[in-house]
């Protein structure tokens, strides 16, 4: 099939611009609070430095760029008119420990990158970038920071939960230099008509179907629970195996458990993903275990359910070990679906860029899933190499990113001639 020259200019600008995302995305791994890997966590201090860079890059675009009272970074590219309504685009700049350079962050980078497409043309409708300030949770225990201010989901407990130094949030956010109080200013304004997140897939779907894009049209639910078995610290080489109150091998017997039953339901998953034993010396029986579980289904009645068995069998091993057991809940998300509109204008506009749309349910949990409770939301996935994710060996195909940038800029031009699009408004 023969193109024309407006798709071959596309092409060009499109691959341009994917080796720029992909530098930027590499640029920004630096920014970093260990100096091993990348670790960024909600408003850490490198954070400030990934938006003095992506300012940089977005300073010649002609946007109004804030930094909201949460830190989430927001630029807005005007439209061609006013009043008119506005499209936001965007992901998370936080990372888990021991990042890769392309979750979240990608996303951030291929709304810059689309901006950049447009070459100063206006729409008919404004475009918000949005670089969250957090979604992996990993500062505070609570993910979506960043993105529950947009939706108005703070309240004065969240605000006053603390991190492992016994930081709350609201301290971080004025150490930041940023004002609690004004967090009102984050909310989403009346005129924002949509939400659009690029992302990584961080599993192996795309690559085993040979695809490099996806339209998401739903996102698994999740919980995530902190749960510690309470025992008796004492000596490791005096007291018998028979008088032990040991709180990391109830534990380990648990987690064994949590294994086992994960893998006998069809679709459920379920991580303890950090354990912390206390006071945690070789020759000192543990007193305390602290661990993480993370349950994902994307039917939230089975979700709830292995909850349900989870936190009984916890309870059952710890009271025939003579332990106790705590537990909380840090996050009941539950599954969503993405809004149907938008999803079918993302599949003609993947087929408008070349490609096979294909579509799927993500595992991974997004700011799209919290966007959605107020707006129509909406995503695309990139194919990841090896399905690797969270870990430095994440990565994605600069063809792959010429590709969604190709989608994208496809996707804005249906939306700006789509009356259906321009009239949408806020849920209430
Ligand atoms: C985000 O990476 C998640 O935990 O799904
Ligand atoms: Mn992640
Ligand atoms: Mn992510």
């Amino acid at each position: 099939m023969e193109r024309d020259s407006t798709q071959v200019n596309t092409a060009i600008a499109a691959s341009n611009l994917a080796q720029e995302v992909m530098r930027r995305c590499r640029v920004l791994a630096s920014f970093s609070e260990d100096s091993a890997g990348t670790r960024r966590s909600f408003l850490s201090p490198p954070m400030h430095e990934v938006h003095r860079e992506i300012s940089r890059w977005l300073q010649p675009l002609g946007v109004n760029m804030r930094l909201d009272a949460m830190g989430n970074l927001r630029a807005v590219y005007p439209a061609a008119v006013t009043p008119a309504p506005r499209l936001l685009i965007g992901s998370h700049l936080d990372t888990v420990p021991n990042a890769g350079a392309y979750d979240g962050i990608l996303g951030v980078m291929i709304a810059i990158a689309l901006l950049e497409a447009l070459h100063g043309r206006r729409l008919p409708y404004a475009i918000e970038v949005v670089g969250f300030s957090d979604e992996e949770g990993i500062r505070f225990g609570i993910p979506f920071l960043g993105s529950r201010a947009l939706v108005g989901r703070i309240d004065e407990e969240l605000l006053m939960a603390t991190d492992a130094a016994g930081v709350c949030v609201r301290e971080a956010i004025a150490q930041f230099g940023r004002n609690p109080d004004e967090l009102a200013g984050a909310r989403l304004a009346s005129d924002v008509c949509g939400y659009l997140e690029f992302h990584i897939e961080q599993g192996p779907a795309l690559e085993k179907l040979d695809l490099p894009l996806a339209v998401v049209d739903a996102i698994a639910g999740q919980t995530r629970l902190e749960v510690t078995f309470v025992g008796r610290a004492n000596h490791a080489g005096t007291t018998p195996m028979d008088s032990r109150c040991d709180a990391i091998a109830g534990a380990a017997e648990w987690i064994m458990l949590v294994e086992r039953e994960a893998n006998a339901v069809t679709g459920l998953v379920a991580t303890v993903g950090s354990v912390r034993a206390h006071p945690g010396a070789a020759n000192v029986i543990a007193g305390e275990a602290h661990l993480s579980l993370d349950i994902r289904h994307h039917d939230d009645a089975t979700r709830n359910r292995a909850v349900k068995t989870f936190v009984r069998e916890a309870r059952q091993i710890a009271a025939n070990r003579g332990l106790t057991l705590r537990h909380a809940t840090h996050l009941d998300q539950p599954a969503v679906a993405m809004d149907r509109f938008l999803s079918d204008q993302i599949e003609a506009a993947i087929q408008s860029a070349g490609c096979r749309p294909h579509r799927m349910t993500s595992g991974a949990g997004h700011d799209a899933m919290i966007l959605t409770e107020k707006v129509p939301a909406a995503m695309i996935f990139l194919r990841t190499p090896g399905g690797i994710s969270h870990d430095p060996a994440e990565s994605v195909a600069p063809a792959d990113v010429e590709k969604a940038i190709a989608c994208g800029v496809h996707l804005l031009d249906q939306l700006a001639s789509t009356p259906a699009f321009l009239t949408r408004t806020l849920r209430a």
